[in-house]
């Protein structure tokens, strides 16, 4: 094609598509349609010269800040709700399966493997309230799920995750239990606190340029795994958090709010939270693959 216009410009790139080389027809579904959509979107826009240069240059920084302690891209994908969204279109909840929602930035592997009921607290805030919290991993038939592997992390009354806190102990408020025979799992924590989401770089710039705002609610993230099921990764959130209406990376799901009870004292904990999790078969994972 010699002559490529406003016009014709998509067809001659899709066209394109798989044209000198076999690709999987996955490959070429996605090609295909991230074409369209991206000339659909500079189109409609009517985008400029200057603000696609303007887009390599933010994209170039946004890579350029990524490391091993800080995925920028995902906290991109967030505030755009692009993470929340795969996740629901590659975990449905059809039998009452718990709903998952993003993993987030912070998630770290090899957490400290803890005792049923141990606490993740290392360091103690002033503000802190402790929380005893405690419950079962069923099947979708209500079937304990034991031996499961749940790792929780959530931040500190600072609002900061451990590892973007240099006053903060190696892996605090972060442990792996496993479920008994009976599926059931508890912890010692800490009442999470709404914080805002790193905004100092690309993601504030973002979001921002978006008009929103960068706060989340006060949530303790989960992710369950066991062999035979699909791995279940969540939140668990406080019924009196601020920001469950208006999350800045729109994870929130109303079955996913717990209450945290001024009833801890039976634990020697301020508070207690009773949640009990519903594991999808592995199968399901499949489907939607
Ligand atoms: C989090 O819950 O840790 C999180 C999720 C998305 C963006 C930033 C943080
Ligand atoms: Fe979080």
């Amino acid at each position: 094609m010699r002559n490529v216009t406003v016009e014709n410009v998509t067809d001659v790139v899709v066209e394109a598509i798989g044209a000198s080389q076999d690709i999987p027809d996955r490959q070429k579904d996605i090609m295909t349609a991230l074409v369209k959509h991206l000339h659909g979107f500079c189109k409609d826009v009517n985008l400029t010269h200057a603000e696609f240069m303007q887009a390599c240059d933010f994209l170039a920084r946004a890579g350029a800040v990524c490391s091993d302690k800080r995925q920028e891209f995902i906290l991109l994908g967030d505030i755009l709700g692009v993470e929340v969204l795969c996740d629901m279109l590659s975990n449905p909840t059809p039998n009452g399966e718990t709903t998952g929602t993003v993993l987030g930035p912070f998630f770290r592997e090899n957490a400290p493997v803890l005792p049923h009921g141990a606490s993740i607290v290392q360091k103690s805030f002033d503000t802190e309230e402790t929380v005893f919290m405690e419950g079962y991993v069923k099947d979708a038939q209500g079937n304990p799920v034991k031996q499961a592997v749940i790792d929780i992390w959530e931040d500190a009354p600072n609002g900061l995750y451990e590892n973007h806190d240099p006053e903060q102990p190696d892996y605090n408020l972060r442990g792996r239990f496993e479920t008994d025979e009976n599926g059931y799992y508890a912890c010692r924590a800490i009442r999470p606190v709404p914080y805002p989401i790193p905004s100092d770089w690309t993601a504030g710039e973002m979001i921002s340029y978006m008009g929103h705002h960068t706060m989340r609610p006060g949530h303790i993230h989960v992710m369950i795994a066991k062999d035979g099921y699909r791995t279940l990764i969540s939140q668990l959130y406080d019924s009196s958090s601020d920001y469950l209406d208006n999350d800045s990376v729109f994870a929130v799901k109303e079955n996913l709010i717990g209450e945290f009870q001024k009833t801890g004292a039976d634990h020697g904990t301020d508070l207690y939270v009773k949640f009990d999790f519903v594991l999808a078969e592995q199968s399901l994972a499949m489907a939607a693959e």
